[in-house]
């Protein structure tokens, strides 16, 4: 059977060891593979190359995509899901291993409703995907956002200013949660719970009456104030209706300067987060989910995604990946914020 692999959404870093994964165990069960170029466009617009042992040697440890992605989304557009129905028939393509986060695996999981053969692997740097305990793409950008965070720590405490970094995410704050508390934040800003600027304020002040007269502030891309703060997004939407988010970071630090006298730098990681090699234990999951896709293609398990349980990798269905955002236990935020201040 010939099997297509896309890569759709933001890209992220072990896209690239899940392709070699699937095609390496796909072909061990006499599977063939083409690979469509820039996500779910690819098959609308009947673009792909045959991918072989040799097209996916040497990229286990490479950021990015061979394959190119994009923020596609075939129902959007005109006869889009009959194009894509369409261009798998016309090449004989009898199944497809969609890598993606919820919008991608969402075309996916509709597809499949249509008769398609669809199989999931979840990817995201957000970690935003039900279904599953972490997607591939998380650690790596946890690991940059820490290893940022060290560093902002030495230029804070040598200036006595408070540094505002604003991490990626999403309107799930596990990014900025985990890269947070690794990295020892003094306050911790989450879309999950909405930012008391007097709390946050409050903090600082406390360190300064303690002698510390630096702190460090990580906010997600997605946090909001209290009060709604349209005025740190653009309303620009991408085909799945997504705004571009972005500026809480600056707004924060003007604030808590002008509230608190404290000198206050923000900094913006962006794209930093999702450029790059992929840490080790991203390598190893993104590893098993492209094996464990490949054997459910062959198993003719349809409709699945891989997914990680505990240590386990399991196969959960793509309508339960992708019913609901998978957000912060708060839990492990009241962990964080015993070292808050
Ligand atoms: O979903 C991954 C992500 O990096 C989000 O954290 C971020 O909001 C968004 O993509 C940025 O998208 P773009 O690459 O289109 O600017």
């Amino acid at each position: 059977m010939k099997v297509a692999i896309l890569t759709g959404g933001g890209d992220c870093p072990g896209l690239n060891a899940v392709i070699r994964a699937v095609v390496r165990r796909g072909e061990q069960h006499g599977l063939e593979f083409t690979g469509i170029r820039e996500g779910w466009r690819g098959l609308l617009e009947n673009n792909h190359f045959r991918l072989t042992r040799e097209a996916i040697s040497g990229i286990l440890h490479v950021g990015g995509t061979i394959l190119g992605t994009s923020r596609t989304n075939p129902f959007k557009k005109e006869g889009g899901p009959e194009r894509v129905i369409q261009t798998l028939a016309e090449n004989n393509i009898g199944a497809v291993v969609a890598i993606g986060g919820e919008d991608t695996l969402g075309v996916a999981k509709r597809l499949f409703d249509r008769g398609v053969n669809v199989v999931g692997v979840p990817k995201t740097i957000d970690n935003d995907l039900s279904g599953t305990d972490y997607t591939f793409g998380f650690d790596t950008a946890v690991t940059i956002a820490t290893e940022a965070i060290d560093r902002l720590h030495t230029t804070a405490e040598a200036h006595n200013r408070a540094i505002v970094c604003e991490v990626m995410g999403r309107h799930a704050g596990h990014i900025a949660l985990h890269s947070g508390m690794a990295g020892g934040a003094d306050v911790i800003l989450i879309p999950e719970r909405p930012i008391v600027l007097d709390e946050v304020c409050q903090y600082l002040r406390t360190r300064l009456a303690r002698g510390k007269r630096f702190s460090i502030v990580v906010v997600a891309e997605g946090a909001q104030l209290q009060r709604g703060k349209d005025e740190v997004q653009t309303q620009e939407l991408d085909e799945f209706g997504h705004v571009r988010l972005g500026g809480i970071g600056a707004y924060l630090a003007k604030e808590i300067e002008r509230r608190t006298g404290i000198e206050t730098r923000a900094t913006v990681l962006g794209h930093i987060q999702r450029g790059g090699t992929p840490t080790a234990r991203d390598r190893v999951l993104a590893t098993r989910y492209g094996v464990f896709a490949a054997d459910l293609v062959k198993e003719g398990r349809f409709g699945q995604m891989a997914a990680l349980h505990g240590d386990a990798i399991v196969a959960v269905s793509l309508e339960e990946a992708t019913k609901a955002l998978h957000l912060i236990d708060p839990k492990l935020y009241e962990v964080a914020e015993v070292f808050f201040g």
